[in-house]
């Protein structure tokens, strides 16, 4: 039973650089879910840029996301987890958070711009982790790039290899569809947001062709067949479980065009819970213990309900409503009477969840990212390192009566990973590190709305913030005498060099040649 359980689930994320089409291709999936009936259900949580310098603006519209977190559904005989990663690239670190808990990801790429910056970035995320991509290739209503180079690209710029398995027929207005190569039909492209269309059964060599598209058309597409088949091996399923192959797919996202295929083929192909590390052992999703781990903790927007919640992924086992487990970093067992589970607009409780399943558990605060769940055996799950942040302000009390609140807040929003917190071992001041502008305004108002405490951010101007080690002491503290106003100390107290421009990181690289620079916190 519980092996046919893991074995049907499928937990992924979408991720693409905002616009590229992820909030239309995750409304279409849910549409083939069954858990919406018509196209426009769902909103974008994407923060428009327009919204940006009002963040209450930007909370109601991350209310959003906060209930659409995390969207199930069933599909034949599967069950799909679909992780939903915020819009906007301010909240990066939540999306590479994410990242930890899925088991593969399907990228979506505007076919007209290519590979962008945030797809990169993702795509590293990925690569560390060899989580399996499958690429959708987006907006072939619309005029692009040419398909063959575009695929060029995809291997360069994602540093994967790639394996077109369906093939576009023209773009833009003359855009007639694409040949599914995985199943090999055809799929003849009718521009509508609501009806799927009905797929052909041709034999590419056979006059049938023709008559669909016609013959200069028919020709073109046996010929970029040929090339592809010349160019590309076959599909190897075992390689692009490895993360070391990406199948592409072709279509029109708005138009719920192509994305039959895309699921079809994903449910198929993509692994079911795969196997979690933890520094004391790797845990199997078959194992009949329950563990899981937090990835995510989102704060209630409703100021009348303080509450978090927190996300947690089952890594393996079953976990169960009411039954004692151990929150292993504060060696403490706790029961659970309203775990949720979530469907596109609502969330329910639940009696039980299995390996692969992501579950919501009400928080005032006990967990932490990274924190572990378990059934009494002591574990600890790797997460992802905290990447140097890319922004930096001191953090300052604006109000004298209130600093232990204010010291409360941040050490909180700390733990639900909203920025990094250092602090300067010269002047003691503590420095906020984010990966975007929107963050600051999110802790201001944060501190404020949930703790009653006041900051005030002063300018730092710095290039980035690096975890240092050495097997050289002396030389590790000849470095730390010579930069001792640019050292802080990280959360767990390990050093970190703030380097305020690349010109002295370079010099520091070259003069401390026994000393290791590190850009995440994991070395
Ligand atoms: P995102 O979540 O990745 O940011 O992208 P989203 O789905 O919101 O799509 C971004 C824009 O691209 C939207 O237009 C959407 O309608 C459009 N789009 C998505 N898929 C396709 C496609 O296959 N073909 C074409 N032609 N356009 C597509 P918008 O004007 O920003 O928003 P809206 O007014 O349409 O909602």
């Amino acid at each position: 039973m519980s092996h046919i359980e893991i074995e049907r689930r499928r937990t992924f994320a979408i991720i693409a650089h905002p616009d590229a089409g992820k909030t239309s291709l995750t409304e279409k999936l849910l549409l083939f879910g069954g858990q919406i009936q018509v196209a426009g259900a769902v909103k974008s949580n994407k923060i428009r840029k327009t919204a940006t310098s009002d963040w209450m603006d930007i909370e109601k519209q991350r209310g959003i996301s906060v209930t659409t977190s995390v969207m199930e559904f069933d599909y034949h005989d599967y069950k799909i987890n679909i992780l939903d990663t915020p819009g906007h690239q301010d909240f990066a670190e939540d999306t590479y958070r994410t990242l930890t808990a899925v088991d593969s990801v399907i990228i979506v790429v505007d076919g007209a711009k290519g590979v962008e910056t945030q797809t990169r970035k993702l795509m590293e995320v990925c690569r560390m982790r060899n989580t399996p991509v499958i690429i959708f290739v987006n907006k072939m209503d619309r005029e692009g790039k040419d398909p063959f180079d575009l695929l060029d690209e995809l291997e360069e710029e994602l540093h994967i290899a790639v394996r077109p398995l369906s093939w576009p027929i023209e773009q833009g207005m003359r855009f007639k569809g694409v040949y599914n190569i995985y199943e090999q039909n055809l799929n003849l492209f009718q521009p509508s947001k609501q009806v799927v269309t009905e797929k052909v059964e041709v034999d590419i060599h056979s006059g049938q062709l023709d008559t669909h598209i016609g013959k200069p058309l028919a020709d073109k597409l046996r010929a970029d067949l040929e090339l592809l088949e010349g160019v590309y091996s076959a599909f190897d399923r075992q390689n692009y479980l490895d993360g070391k192959l990406a199948p592409v797919f072709f279509g029109s996202a708005l138009n719920n065009f192509g994305v039959q295929e895309l699921l079809d083929c994903f449910v198929e192909i993509a692994p079911s819970p795969r196997a979690v590390p933890a520094i004391e052992r790797t845990v199997n999703p078959e194992e009949p213990k329950f563990t899981g781990f937090v990835f995510k903790i989102t704060a209630n927007i409703d100021p009348n309900h303080r509450s978090c919640i927190a996300f947690c992924k089952v890594c393996s086992g079953k976990f169960v409503r009411n039954a004692p487990y151990l929150h292993v970093r504060q060696g403490r067992t706790m029961r659970f009477s309203s775990p949720t589970q979530f469907m596109a607009q609502r969330k329910t409780t639940i009696d039980e969840a299995w390996a692969g399943d992501i579950i919501g558990l009400p928080d005032n605060g006990t967990f932490k990212i990274g924190d572990t769940l378990t059934e009494g055996e002591v574990l600890h799950f790797r997460g992802l390192p905290s990447f140097s942040p890319e922004m930096f302000k001191y953090i300052e009390n604006a109000d004298p009566m209130r600093q232990k609140q204010l010291s409360k807040g941040i050490d909180q929003l700390m733990d639900e990973g909203v920025a990094q917190l250092f602090v300067n071992q010269f002047n003691g001041r503590k420095i906020i590190g984010t990966v975007g502008q929107l963050q600051f305004e999110v802790i201001q108002y944060r501190l404020l709305n949930e703790y009653n405490a006041s900051c005030r951010w002063e300018p730092l101007h710095l290039y980035k913030a690096c975890w240092i080690e050495s097997d050289d002491a002396p030389e590790l503290d000849a470095f730390k005498k010579r930069k001792f106003q640019y050292l802080a100390k990280d959360r767990d107290g390990r050093d970190v060099f703030l380097a305020d421009s690349a010109y002295v990181l370079q010099m520091a690289q070259t003069d401390f040649k026994h000393i290791r620079f590190h850009f995440t916190s994991e070395y």
